[in-house]
């Protein structure tokens, strides 16, 4: 493996040197209720059957006009799915419940401070209040089918609602998660081409009320710098007509939703019948330039993957409660709040703030009060609940039938908490594998019919056919006790089609690695790499081992240390700069930063603060580094390049291995010396 790669070669030595898991098998009584629990599903979704046995997942839909061809692979690798049929995603979340459960909570939000009372919207005041904002969208926005449009919202009701407005116009949203800086956002408004962007004035968040509408000044403007001009900053308030940001609103440019929406009062949009191979949103992810990715999920597809993957994975039923406590500016919660569980006619939970604000038993005292019996959060936050209070889930009155981890590997002693203590024993977890690009699962266990095994994800999905390459190609047997690259062998009706505005990125970052003829339609010469390193077990179970490439995942998110270097080379003395992961207690990994100065300065505090700042300032304060080392000089090749696995190595005071090739080895030893004798201070 190269030099990049070494990071993840160590970790998979590791890895593979874990001893295996006992299994944990379903409960009875939740195999008696499951929405699945027939193993036949494997054979009827085997790759003999690809792709037509998705039409069962395409059936859990309601189609404006069926389609003639389930897989279009006329544009390979960009795949389309049911084409030739029509759809509108709106409707399939809204308007098709209104004869049963018109009456039945879609959302409830639990605002973050305790005092304040949840909002229970029903399907009928959803499908009302979508409909209201779509006439204002349309009408004083001026958007149409395959407008983009930028939203940077909280966790409040208004970003579904915002999202289902659009999607029942066509129009295609961009949210911007809520904790990204202006300039985040600044630049995804350009890339996406949006004239309009979506804000709120503020929300809270670890009992602060932030000031949110602020970053939509920068964001415009930086947006404006890179030649995208926004017409339109629609904002909404926490509070109606109670103003709690400190920036000034641009006449003629910012409106208050709440001030608009009376004129809208009554009004009905036409769902538009929109092809199931139209655009439905954009996702920005991370990746190793630079660059966020513009992740292009497209309406007909990505629906039905999550609807089916919501029902039989995610177990929901109507009658359910169902609370994921992801944040709806990631992809889990598009698919796992919004798009999945409300064509499922379920009831999703959505919350404001921090799950231990203003204590450790928040998280479950919401559970207990609204009933909460599926549960979905990342190990990330199953971590730090547990830190915060390991016997407080045993003091509710709440019991899970099923609960989800998500977004990094878990720990087997964290699940075994998560399991005993959160699920009191009696609840089903799923270990969900899968990506911003994969629209929905690639790999988890099937809730009532595989046993659990802690650290484990799980075997591929229905119709989801993994396969574990080395660096050349061949295949690393399953048993094989290997490690290699976890690709997956065919499309699926969730996956993205392309990078917005950037195909050929696209098919270099996802399928030059493992394609066997670039001229191909055929799927099968296109293998999608995932770009995650990963073994499986006897049983067909695959463990994920992190990414393998420059990607750095921070509490279940993907940051690209590009990105991170980048903002850190904005800091007017810094020469150089590298950033590797470095492994925490609950955030699984975060940011370290190392960077050597121009020979005419001097190491100064004033310098780290500068370099925090500037990654916050450009990226958000998710992205914040650990420690900021400043060091006389880089590790680097003889060729020059910069050897972050030896850096990694240091941070996290693991054996840094051979670098007596290196041009500096020297170097090597006063860096650890620095960051391990620890003359450099945690930044708090
Ligand atoms: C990366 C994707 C999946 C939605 C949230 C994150 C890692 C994801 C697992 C899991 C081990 C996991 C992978 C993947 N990952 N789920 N269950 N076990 N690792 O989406 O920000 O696109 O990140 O998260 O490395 O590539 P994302």
């Amino acid at each position: 493996m190269s030099d990049k790669e070494g990071i993840e070669v160590s970790e998979a030595e590791i890895a593979a040197h874990w001893q295996e898991e006992e299994y944990f098998y379903p409960p009875a009584e939740f195999i008696a209720q499951a929405n699945q629990t027939d193993q036949a599903v494997f054979d009827r979704f085997r790759l003999g059957n690809f792709p037509e046995c998705f039409k069962e997942y395409a059936d859990l839909l309601t189609w404006d006009k069926y389609w003639h061809t389930t897989l279009d692979t006329s544009n390979a690798p960009s795949w389309r799915w049911f084409v030739g049929g029509r759809i509108n995603a709106c409707y399939n979340c809204v308007d098709r419940h209104l004869p049963n459960h018109r009456n039945k909570a879609a959302i409830i939000w639990v605002p973050e401070p305790e005092e304040e009372a949840d909002v229970a919207l029903t399907y009928q005041e959803l499908y009302v209040r979508v409909n209201e904002l779509a006439a204002l969208l349309q009408d004083f926005a001026g958007l149409k089918a395959g407008d983009r449009v930028t939203l940077h919202l909280p966790m409040v009701p208004e970003l579904p609602i915002t999202m289902l407005a659009c999607a029942r116009l066509g129009v295609i949203h961009s949210e911007v998660f809520g904790g990204f800086s202006g300039k985040s956002c600044g630049e995804r408004i350009a890339d996406s081409g949006s004239r309009i962007l979506i804000t709120m004035d503020g929300y809270h968040r670890a009992g602060d009320l932030l000031d949110h509408k602020v970053k939509s000044d920068e964001a415009v403007q930086v947006a404006g710098n890179e030649g995208q001009v926004v017409d339109k900053v629609l904002v909404w308030r926490r509070y109606p007509g109670q103003y709690v940001s400190k920036s000034k609103m641009v006449k003629g440019r910012d409106f208050f939703v709440d001030e608009l929406l009376p004129n809208y009062l009554g009004a009905r949009i036409e769902p538009v019948s929109m092809p199931a191979e139209a655009p439905l949103f954009l996702m920005y992810t991370s990746g190793t330039t630079g660059k966020p990715k513009g992740c292009q999920h497209n309406t007909g597809g990505y629906l039905a993957y999550v609807a089916g993957t919501s029902k039989y994975v995610q177990d929901i039923h109507p009658e359910d409660v169902y609370w994921c406590m992801a944040d709806i500016g990631w992809i889990t919660g598009h698919s796992y709040i919004v798009y999945g569980p409300l064509s499922l006619a379920a009831t999703s939970v959505m919350y404001e703030g921090v799950p231990t604000y203003p204590d450790a038993g928040r998280t479950w005292r919401i559970a207990e009060r609204l009933g909460v019996n599926i549960f979905h959060t990342a190990p990330t936050t199953i971590r730090m609940l547990r830190k915060a209070g390991p016997d407080e889930p045993g003091k509710y009155q709440f019991q899970f039938k099923h609960m989800t981890t998500v977004g990094e590997p878990i720990e087997p002693e964290v699940w075994r908490w998560y399991y005993h203590s959160v699920g009191k024993g009696k609840a089903v977890i799923v270990d969900t594998y899968w990506q911003t690009e994969t629209g929905g699962f690639l790999c988890s266990t099937m809730p009532a019919i595989h046993p659990m095994k802690p650290g484990s994800a799980g075997p591929g999905m229905p119709g989801i056919h993994p396969i574990i390459y080395d660096e050349d190609g061949s295949v690393i047997e399953r048993g094989s006790g290997k490690a290699g690259n976890i690709c997956i062998q065919n499309p699926w009706p969730g996956g993205f089609e392309t990078i917005w505005g950037d195909r050929k990125r696209y098919v270099s970052t996802y399928y030059e690695k493992y394609c066997r003829n670039p001229e191909s339609k055929d799927w099968r010469d296109w293998p999608y790499f995932t770009g995650d390193a990963a073994i499986q077990a006897d049983d067909g179970y695959y463990r994920i081992l992190g990414r393998v490439d420059d990607v750095i995942n921070v509490a279940g998110h993907r940051l690209g240390t590009k990105e991170l270097e980048s903002a850190c080379l904005l800091v007017p003395e810094v020469a150089e700069a590298a950033v590797v992961p470095m492994a925490d207690d609950i955030k699984g990994r975060v940011p370290d930063a190392y960077i050597s100065l121009k020979p005419e300065y001097k190491p100064s505090k004033k310098i780290q603060e500068a370099v925090v700042a500037a990654i916050e300032t450009e990226i958000g304060k998710i992205a914040r580094p650990k420690r900021v080392h400043i060091v006389p000089d880089m590790p680097k090749t003889r060729s020059g390049k910069i050897m972050r696995r030896v850096l990694a190595a240091i941070s996290d005071a693991r054996d840094i291995g051979d670098v007596t090739t290196l041009a500096n080895p020297e170097v090597v030893e006063q860096i650890r010396q620095m960051v391990q004798g620890d003359n450099t201070e945690t930044l708090k």
